[in-house]
């Protein structure tokens, strides 16, 4: 949430700066503002409420030659999201410049403190008190850095800042503490950004830094220190695993829509190398280190949010059939308040697209106390999930840009059946034909992308709808939640999931003529059941879209509204199901003709709880 670009080298640094904010326009896009000090060494701060493409021509025309630069996308979380609110802050003397990513706990503890020592402020943000509580320490202090350390040292809850000032105009502070920053390490130049889509168009050699890292940046010069010890830590480098290719756009007219386009080359990433169809083997080389521990496992709970819970229940649904473990799937925001007994025998699973859900991290830390193996289901190579945990499988989707997640689901749910063939150590019935159905899936995929022209002219007409249920069983009923999810969030209609044996116990009241329901009705043993509730949905008035498999007649006489989907086993209909389901609420939101990369009120990466 909210995005952080910093840039110090030769170039001109609010050009790297605003090229690095569009790349990260995803993670909140309410209001956006630079930084700069500029040739004469003075500081300058140009911001507004919007997004980064009405800052382009300010920046432009204002912006000073500069060589140090910072800037800011934002999410807000306190304050409206307007000029005053936006970052960067500065201290009251106007010499000290702070963007920051994540909330600030004791922020009206530290502005108590600092308004009785005569510091004002202008915005409703936590983020005002981090330039003046520096200044406050600074002043105090032998060295600028010694001054920033301390106030490091102050605050309390999830951080991720940058610094510039006119008080050492050569060099670019930043810190991080549970909230992700990476430095891209070029040619006499430096790129930091919140996450390394900012910094991939520049260079591929990368510093993560961890928790409580200060790192201070000169042009030819990164120093590391653990402000928490004052220790100084040797940067440790690392290449970005990260496709240029699949930032861009393409022929594509949002990243949406490419991504549920990827959804075949999904399934074939996540599978290659680890579906060994012809030797009959899964091979999960991130599980490796821990297989012995999976021997002797008596639970698994899965912890995620949004899309990423609704891939865990698929999940839940497949390791309990396949592999025959009982499975719990919690929502992350709820898991650290429950007193669970948890035993050492459990499996703590998170799964996370970007690695860097603060509700997922916060279930992470609390299962830390209870000695058990923390596994990933990640997708973004070396983020602070994937760190976090003991051992995981990356779901290898690529980047993810639309903050409606598509293909993450897909992969995710296709780890997830890996995962559940490689913990059913072949005994399943259904094992082999799985593994030879995974091998058809990306054709399928494709298959279920052809019917595109159709699902369009059939969701058009329910455009207008201010309602909307989905509806199914067995590996149906978590695919209906995710529909509802993606149908709300890009198209703001009103749309919940439900079991479909759950409507007679009280959703039903709400059928009438204006209240679709959209029905998962493909091949299953529970397709008779599913049928007669979707009788009964007819019965009163209620339209009815229905997704079925490929040819079943008997389902086709219940609507005019009906999408086929290539036949597939029961385990891997989520897939299918899901990229029908994407496209569905896709094609709401283009009619509606809705900004569909980025919904109102929401961002890609939650980095608050
Ligand atoms: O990055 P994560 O998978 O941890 O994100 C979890 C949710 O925030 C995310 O899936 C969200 O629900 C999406 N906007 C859904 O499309």
């Amino acid at each position: 949430m909210c995005g952080i670009v910093g840039y110090i080298g030769p170039k001109q640094a609010t050009d790297v700066v605003v090229k690095g904010l569009s790349a990260l326009e995803y993670r909140g896009y309410d209001s956006v503002g630079v930084a700069l000090i500029d040739q004469n060494q003075t500081g300058q701060v140009i911001k507004q409420a919007g997004r980064v493409e009405n800052l382009k021509p300010l920046v432009k025309q204002q912006a000073g030659k500069s060589q140090l630069a910072i800037g800011h996308t934002r999410w807000a979380t306190h304050g409206l999201p307007n000029s005053v609110n936006a970052h960067p802050h500065s201290n009251n003397a106007k010499d000290i410049f702070v963007v920051h990513n994540g909330i600030i706990e004791n922020y009206q503890e530290i502005k108590d403190r600092l308004t009785e020592h005569g510091y004002k402020f202008y915005s409703d943000t936590d983020t005002e008190v981090i330039p003046n509580l520096i200044d406050y320490y600074t002043a105090r202090s032998k060295t600028f850095l010694a001054g920033l350390k301390a106030a490091l040292n102050d605050l309390r809850g999830a951080f991720a800042i940058a610094v510039i000032t006119t008080r050492e105009p050569t060099t670019l502070f930043a810190a991080r503490f549970s909230s992700p920053l990476v430095i891209g390490v070029g040619n006499n130049e430096y790129v930091l950004a919140s996450d390394p889509n900012a910094i991939m168009a520049h260079t591929k050699d990368v510093v993560f830094l961890e928790d409580n890292d200060l790192a201070v940046i000169n042009q030819t010069s990164l120093k590391i220190i653990d402000f928490s010890r004052s220790m100084p830590k040797k940067p440790k480098l690392e290449l970005l695993d990260y496709d240029q290719e699949q930032a861009a756009l393409g022929h594509f007219p949002n990243f949406m829509l490419k991504e549920i386009y990827e959804a075949p080359q999904t399934i074939r990433a996540a599978t290659r190398g680890r579906v060994l169809a012809d030797q009959g083997i899964i091979k999960l080389g991130g599980l490796e280190s821990v297989n012995k521990q999976l021997n002797h496992i008596d639970r698994i709970v899965i912890v995620a949010c949004g899309t990423s819970y609704y891939a865990g229940l698929v999940g839940e649904y497949l390791i309990e059939e396949l592999a025959n473990i009982p499975v719990e799937v919690q929502l992350a925001s709820e898991f650290k308040y429950r007193k669970e007994p948890f035993s050492r025998a459990t499996i703590l699973l998170a799964i996370s697209q970007s690695g860097e859900t603060a509700d997922t991290i916060a279930a992470l830390e609390k299962a830390k106390d209870f000695g058990c193996l923390r596994l990933g289901v990640v997708n973004a190579i070396g983020s602070t999930i994937a760190r976090l945990t003991d051992a995981g499988v990356y779901t290898h989707a690529g980047a993810e840009r639309a903050v409606a997640s598509t293909k993450a689901f897909i992969a995710q749910v296709t780890v997830l059946t890996l995962i559940a063939l490689h913990l059913s150590k072949g005994e399943n019935k259904d094992y082999r034909k799985l593994l030879n159905e995974l091998s058809l899936l990306p054709q399928k995929a494709a298959a279920v992308l052809e019917q595109a022209p159709e699902i369009k002219r059939i969701t058009i007409k329910y455009m207008d709808k201010q309602d909307f249920f989905f509806i199914g069983r067995g590996y149906n009923y978590p695919c209906a939640l995710e529909g509802a999810l993606k149908l709300k969030e890009i198209s703001y209609i009103h749309a919940e999931g439900y079991a479909a044996g759950e409507m007679k116990h009280g959703p039903l009241a709400l059928i009438d003529k204006d209240f679709p329901t959209l029905a998962l009705a493909t091949d299953s043993n529970e397709l008779a059941k599913t049928i007669s509730n979707i009788e009964e949905i007819k019965t009163r008035n209620g339209p009815l879209i229905i997704m079925a498999s490929a040819g079943n007649k008997k389902v086709a006489s219940l609507t005019d509204d009906l999408i086929y989907l290539p036949k597939t086993m029961e385990q891997t209909q989520p897939i299918l199901s899901a990229i029908a389901l994407q496209l569905f609420a896709y094609y709401i939101a283009e009619a509606k003709q809705l900004d569909i990369d980025h919904p109102r009120n929401l961002a890609k990466s939650v980095t608050v709880e």
